[in-house]
């Protein structure tokens, strides 16, 4: 089955073409940051309507890309939430029309399931059951997760999520948007043990999470650092790797956690906090020790793409689910809503 994904969630316009039987034949992303970065984040009105010019070159890129032509496509999937309504919006209009236009099926996406699956694109994919991390610019979640739509919230965020986190106390810095990866950047200069940031929630048992306070104690420390003058580059960088070093320890802390209160060994990481290279090892080190496993996706399919919406679209078409001509999306949309497969 050949499946075209679209993904219009956020800021990204993400285009891919996913066959059951060959795997992965194409994916193009047309990414807006520098379309927001005048404003420090996304503006909804300016995402949706570079949606709507970016979208159907995206397609016809694809299709080239793979040598197909339209009547190859089997079905269409895409991104029906959660997200920006009128971003979404343009998506699931754009493969209802195509869909009605070619007389195939098109199914609508959680995005996070996307996310979540993303890894089974690699060539060693996670087997079920596992623990998944979710980290994303909008959430953060442990899930254990028994198949595709068995879905078993452990714990999340009570406030920001981590990719927010990053991108707020990027902010606050005067880093670039996004700030994930600005923070991770000047990270890796950074001088360990100049500044030591709190573990938040993890003195108490429980696997929820809490960023906010400590995107303020990043503040305030920056603050002082300006204060007394040492604004410099390195204290920058030093602030940047403490604030790192305690967001990458309290997730580490609480997947641990989460393995051993499921008795599993395996561990999946997805959303674009997932592409963090001091995540990656710490969350390996700590899997190692347990004799398990952390599967994660190329850094590309960690932040939004098409191909992880064509894989999951691909494996509930597969299972014999589709949607009818109605146009919904839904910008909250909990994961433990899905049908199981
Ligand atoms: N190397 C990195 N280190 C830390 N954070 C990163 C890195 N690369 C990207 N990010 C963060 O990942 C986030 C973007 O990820 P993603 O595209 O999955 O989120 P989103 O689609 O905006 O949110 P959601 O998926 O929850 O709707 C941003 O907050 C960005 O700062
Ligand atoms: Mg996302």
């Amino acid at each position: 089955m050949l499946v075209l994904g679209l993904e219009t969630s956020c800021d990204e316009t993400g285009v891919a073409l996913y066959d059951s039987e060959r795997g992965l034949l194409a994916d193009a992303l047309f990414s807006q940051i520098d379309l927001h970065r005048a404003y420090g984040g996304v503006v909804p009105e300016l995402a949706s309507r570079d949606h709507v010019k970016r979208m159907l070159p995206l397609i016809r890129q694809v299709l080239d890309e793979a040598g197909c032509v339209a009547t190859d496509i089997d079905a269409i999937a895409y991104t029906a939430g959660p997200g920006l309504v009128g971003a979404l919006l343009v998506g699931a209009s754009c493969a209802q029309a195509l869909a009605f236009a070619w007389d195939i099926p098109a199914i609508g996406v959680h995005h996070m399931e996307g996310h979540l699956l993303a890894p089974m694109l690699e060539p060693t994919p996670p087997t079920f059951p596992f623990v998944a991390l979710l980290v994303s610019g909008g959430h953060t979640q442990l899930v254990r997760v028994d198949g595709i739509g068995q879905y078993q919230l452990l714990g999340e965020s009570l406030d920001d999520a981590a990719g927010e986190a990053f991108d707020k106390t990027a902010k606050l810095m005067g880093l670039r948007y996004p700030g994930g990866p600005e923070i991770a950047r000047l990270a890796e200069l950074g001088i360990p043990g100049r500044f030591v940031f709190p573990r938040p929630m993890t003195d108490r048992p429980g696997l929820d999470f809490s960023f906010s306070g400590l995107k303020t104690f990043t503040l305030n420390t920056w603050q002082q650092c300006q204060n007394s003058g040492d604004d410099s580059e390195q204290s920058r960088r030093d602030v940047a790797l403490a604030f790192q070093q305690a967001v990458v320890e309290t997730l580490t802390i609480k997947c641990r956690r989460a393995l051993k209160q499921t008795g599993l060994n395996s561990l999946v990481i997805a959303g674009g906090v997932s592409a963090n290279r001091a995540l990656r090892t710490s969350l390996e080190d700590m899997t190692a020790a347990l004799k398990g496993n952390v599967f994660y996706a190329r850094p590309a399919f960690c932040t939004d793409n098409g191909a992880m919406i064509a894989y999951a679209g691909c494996q509930r078409l597969l299972a014999g689910q589709h949607e009818d001509l109605a146009i919904t999306v839904q910008a909250r949309w909990p994961m433990e809503q899905l049908p199981a497969l």
